[in-house]
């Protein structure tokens, strides 16, 4: 067999049998397939597609690239959640140690930035000394304790999704169905949780754009996982808009930090309350996810999150203080106000467009090799239904180097419509599968 071979037989749209797909993988991952051919591999299956077939093929060949974790260790039923990605989703730093609060044991594999999209591992490096590379011990023992860890894709788990993912986020082919659905549920199946809650993002700022093509990967990514035995929902959710008012790493923590203690942006806050109530169900520690939206509800505002949050901080080498004093985490030297040239209500944001801006200022990677920079970014003053007028400030960038400043000035702008008649809201849970 030889890659060559493989890349030309995707192009003319041919199917690829599951021994081919399993050789791919396993040299791809020893390092005898260059990243160049891969490369290629990628973007012909963008532009081809794979068949059901395929992916599964590909998600069981990238879950058993490695370590599969053994969670036996942990007690109780574990889940784990997973997004697909989008601007301004700090959702995890959120849920994850609310969800933990109610004892829930909360074993969760997160990611870097990709694409125009941030990841949750970047965010908490903000942190200083924060560390993701757990050891299998390290990650079983803080479970068992404080119910929370959240650790970074070491521990050679999954490593083919690990090459993959960073490949992908610099070769433009992150936005293709079976290529993330495969990404995710590799490593989900590798790291060992019993049930799973999926967050699919759908809209302008989501790797899906249409309601159909998220629903497809929803139930593709459901599909894959109950044939693996694991308990999952998926729920979708809207990405017309950035979630929350900050984009950008150190920025997003903060606004994190605001949510945990009970006074953040609502949409942040109703969807941690959705997904947090069906992990609370899956784990047995509510009847129905009515009584675990109150449970959960209870302990943002009695500060009982916040509590175990720092804890978690504590447990992984950061610094507690910095979530107390959020005004201690990296911060940009230059704050500058996007005014409004229109009056009227905002009735459309080019949410990809506002995710690339955060990363045009840093916030982001544009090859492997790149160094972010956590205190960039974005905060939203206005959302989709408020009203502005001229002159008023739309959104506040956070820079570092002033010449940046005035190419997302523009940029934000033209993100941003402004209309005279007050636009019909979107439900930000679309639907639960
Ligand atoms: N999240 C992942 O882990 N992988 C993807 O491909 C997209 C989002």
């Amino acid at each position: 067999m030889n890659m060559y071979d493989l890349i030309v037989k995707k192009k003319r749209g041919g199917e690829l049998v599951s021994e081919e797909i399993h050789w791919m993988i396993r040299e791809y991952t020893a390092g005898n397939i260059p990243d160049y051919q891969m490369s290629a591999m990628m973007m012909a299956i963008c532009f081809v597609g794979m068949t059901d077939e395929e992916t599964k093929e590909l998600t069981l060949a990238m879950a058993h690239s490695g370590d599969v974790l053994d969670l036996s260790g942990i007690h109780g039923i574990k889940v784990d959640k997973h997004s697909t990605g989008g601007v301004g989703d700090k959702t995890s730093l959120v849920l994850a140690p609310l969800v933990a609060s109610l004892g829930v044991p909360v074993a969760k594999m997160s990611g870097r930035g990709l694409g125009h999209t941030g990841g949750t591992i970047d965010k908490l490096e903000s942190f200083t000394g924060f560390r993701t590379d757990l050891t299998p011990e390290e990650f079983i023992r803080n479970v068992n304790t404080i119910h929370i860890a959240i650790a970074g894709q070491t521990a050679n788990l999954a490593p083919a999704d690990k090459k993959l993912y960073a490949l992908r986020d610099v070769t433009g082919t992150v936005d293709q169905m079976s290529l993330i659905a495969s990404s995710i549920m590799s490593k989900k199946l590798a790291s060992g949780a019993d049930g799973i809650v999926l967050d699919v993002k759908t809209g302008d700022g989501a790797f899906m754009k249409s309601f159909r093509d998220a629903k497809a990967l929803a139930e593709e990514m459901v599909s894959i996982g109950r044939l693996a035995g694991k308990d999952v929902s998926a729920v979708i959710s809207d990405m017309d808009q950035p979630l929350g008012n900050a984009v950008g790493n150190a920025l997003e923590v903060k606004e994190s930090v605001e949510t945990l203690r009970g006074r953040g942006p609502k949409d942040l806050e109703e969807l941690v309350l959705t997904l947090g109530s069906l992990m609370a169900v899956k784990a047995g520690k509510a009847p129905d996810p009515e009584r675990a939206r109150e449970m959960l509800k209870e302990n943002l505002e009695n500060g009982e999150a916040f509590r175990v949050f720092k804890e978690f901080i504590r447990a992984q080498g950061g610094d507690p203080e910095e979530a107390e004093h959020p005004e201690r985490l990296p911060a940009a030297k230059y704050q500058e106000e996007v005014l409004s040239d229109r009056e009227g209500y905002v009735s459309d944001i080019l949410t990809e467009e506002i995710g690339r801006t955060s990363l045009l200022l840093g916030g982001g990677r544009e090859t492997k090799e790149s160094e972010i920079d956590l205190a960039v970014g974005v905060v939203l003053l206005r959302k989709k239904g408020e009203y502005i007028r001229k002159g008023e400030p739309l959104a506040v960038i956070h820079a570092n180097s002033r010449d940046k400043v005035k190419e997302a000035e523009k940029r934000l702008l033209e993100a941003y419509t402004v209309a005279e008649e007050k636009p019909v809201p979107e439900p930000l849970i679309k639907e639960v599968i």
